[in-house]
């Protein structure tokens, strides 16, 4: 299958890309704008353009490069993911996220590409009632980050009832590991980096919040490994390609159980050599005790589950940290 992948030299895409040409996908374009990837992690088997999505002329250049690779599905990481820089620049993550979607959707239609992987995020939901999310919980993200991506959703859908797209979303949850230091993450947003970052430079780790409804007080979410996640893209995908019908799925992206950040330190704290410091900090607004992904769905109908646990993903966290940024210096 040709394929084309936006974001394909950010965390996740460039674990895709790499899962891809491991599994003997021949013909791949990476389109990035590589205003947070890294052009390093893009192998040689893929074929690298360079620019922003968003911007007025990408249709064009997008539906060209469609056509000209005869490509036959698109899977779209490129996006901006940090919750608190959408919260301060929304107009930003609107017109990145929202807009290069927009663009990737006017392009496959121009070129006549109708199967498309979507990077969505358990964002969508906002502070759902039950702990355990199903893919038929109402929509209500509270922040601008999870707004674009159910916009983006609703774009999708739109699409498909317009034209016959045949699309698959995958809401994911708590996203971390590598495959290999250079295609780690480099961000010190998430749980897990940050407490990876604390143990090298010797940082105390926050916790935000120890009076929460859960056993131990601190938050509960679903972790999954990322090579797990690009597993389900090629799932989605293969899965497009027999696909009669037009029409727009989500499933959810997790292992189906959660740990809490007590238990996630406890697990690194079991890597001998290794203790985190960490201190208590106030709630953070927006966190929800529990969030973990009822995974039914994506295994009834997918046939898709997660293999790593979140002691694996600990472990690869700590095996593959992200090159020194003097080693990651843009050649
Ligand atoms: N990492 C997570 O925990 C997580 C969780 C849920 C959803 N997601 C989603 O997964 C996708 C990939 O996330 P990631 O963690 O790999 O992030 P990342 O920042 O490492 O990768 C995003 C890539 O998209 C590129 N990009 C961004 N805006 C672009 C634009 N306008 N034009 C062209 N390229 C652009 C960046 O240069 C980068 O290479 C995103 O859509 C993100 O919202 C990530």
């Amino acid at each position: 299958m040709r394929l084309l992948v936006t974001g394909g030299a950010g965390y996740i895409g460039a674990h895709f890309v790499a899962l891809a040409v491991e599994r003997g996908f021949s013909e791949i374009i990476v389109v990035d704008d590589l205003s947070t990837g890294l052009r390093r992690r893009v192998p040689a088997e893929a074929a690298l353009h360079e620019f922003d999505l968003a911007a007025d002329d990408s249709v064009p250049r997008l539906a060209s490069l469609l056509q000209d690779a005869r490509t036959q599905a698109v899977v779209h990481f490129a996006a901006k993911k940090v919750v608190s820089d959408s919260v301060s620049f929304p107009e930003e993550y609107f017109r990145t996220n929202i807009g290069a979607t927009l663009n990737v959707l006017e392009a496959m239609r121009e070129a006549g590409v109708p199967h498309l992987v979507f990077s969505s995020s358990a964002a969508v939901y906002g502070e759902p009632d039950s702990r355990v999310v199903y893919e038929s919980e109402p929509c209500q993200p509270i922040n601008p980050y999870g707004q674009s991506k159910y916009v983006s959703e609703l774009s999708l859908a739109n699409a498909s009832r317009a034209w016959g797209l045949k699309a698959t979303v995958l809401r994911y949850f708590n996203v971390a590991g590598a495959r290999n230091s250079l295609l780690a993450d480099t961000t010190t947003t998430n749980l897990m980096p940050a407490i990876r970052d604390g143990i090298t430079h010797s940082r105390v780790v926050s916790i935000f919040g120890d009076d929460y409804d859960t056993p131990d007080g601190t938050c509960i979410r679903d972790y999954v490994h990322v090579e797990d996640l690009v597993e389900a893209h090629l799932v989605a995908l293969e899965r497009l390609s027999s696909e009669q019908d037009a029409g727009t799925r989500a499933y959810n992206v997790g292992t189906g159980s959660g740990s809490s950040v007590l238990e996630v330190v406890e697990s690194f704290n079991r890597i001998p050599g290794i203790q985190v410091p960490y201190q208590y900090q106030d709630r953070r607004p927006g966190d929800p005790a529990a969030l973990i992904a009822n995974v039914d769905k994506i295994e009834s109908e997918l046939g898709w589950r997660a293999r790593f646990t979140t002691n694996d993903l600990v472990a690869s966290v700590v095996e593959f940290p992200p090159l020194h940024v003097e080693e990651a210096v843009e050649p």
